[in-house]
């Protein structure tokens, strides 16, 4: 295996590119899914652009608190490890998102350290935006 690899020395033989083209060629006829993953297997689409046309789409509330919050929060926000969120129904979208992001509460109360602070440990692992936060919230309140 390693002989191989030596042998042309990490550049792709004229098999290989022909090959990616085929790849190329075939995710495009079968639609702009298929293309995206012909595309990766090319090496030739990144993360970022990836990343980029996924947060594109309106970000879903409940995928996201479920994915985030309810382990601490409950599925239907009941409270479990962390309080209920009936609370969070009166607040603004901004107060939300100061809590969320950065663990202060519109009453001027600093949330205790189980509550993470979003702002530095990311929501699925990227900083979250405002429409995400905004949609977490917009779900909460369907809750109660
Ligand atoms: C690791 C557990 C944990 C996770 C995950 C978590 N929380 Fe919390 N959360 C807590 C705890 C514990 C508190 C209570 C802290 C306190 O009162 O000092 C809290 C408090 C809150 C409060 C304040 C509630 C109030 O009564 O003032 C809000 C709002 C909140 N969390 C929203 C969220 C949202 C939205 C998510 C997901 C994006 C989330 N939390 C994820 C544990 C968690």
């Amino acid at each position: 295996m390693s002989g191989m690899n030596e042998a042309h020395g990490g550049w792709f033989t004229p098999g290989q590119i022909v090959g990616f083209v085929g790849l190329l060629v075939l995710g495009a006829a079968l639609g702009a899914g298929s293309y995206g993953v012909g595309h990766r297997l090319a090496g030739t689409g990144s993360g970022a652009v990836v990343a980029a046309a996924s947060s594109a789409v309106t970000p879903d509330g409940s995928v996201l608190y479920a994915g985030n919050c309810a382990g601490c929060h409950g599925a239907k926000a009941e409270g479990a490890v962390g309080p209920a969120l009936k609370v969070v129904g009166g607040w603004s979208a901004a107060d939300f998102r100061h809590a969320v992001l950065d663990g202060t509460t519109p009453d001027g109360r600093t949330l205790g350290v189980v509550m993470p602070r979003f702002a530095t440990t990311g929501l699925d692992g990227a900083p979250p935006t405002e429409t995400q936060l905004d949609a977490i919230q917009a779900y909460v309140k369907t809750l109660q």
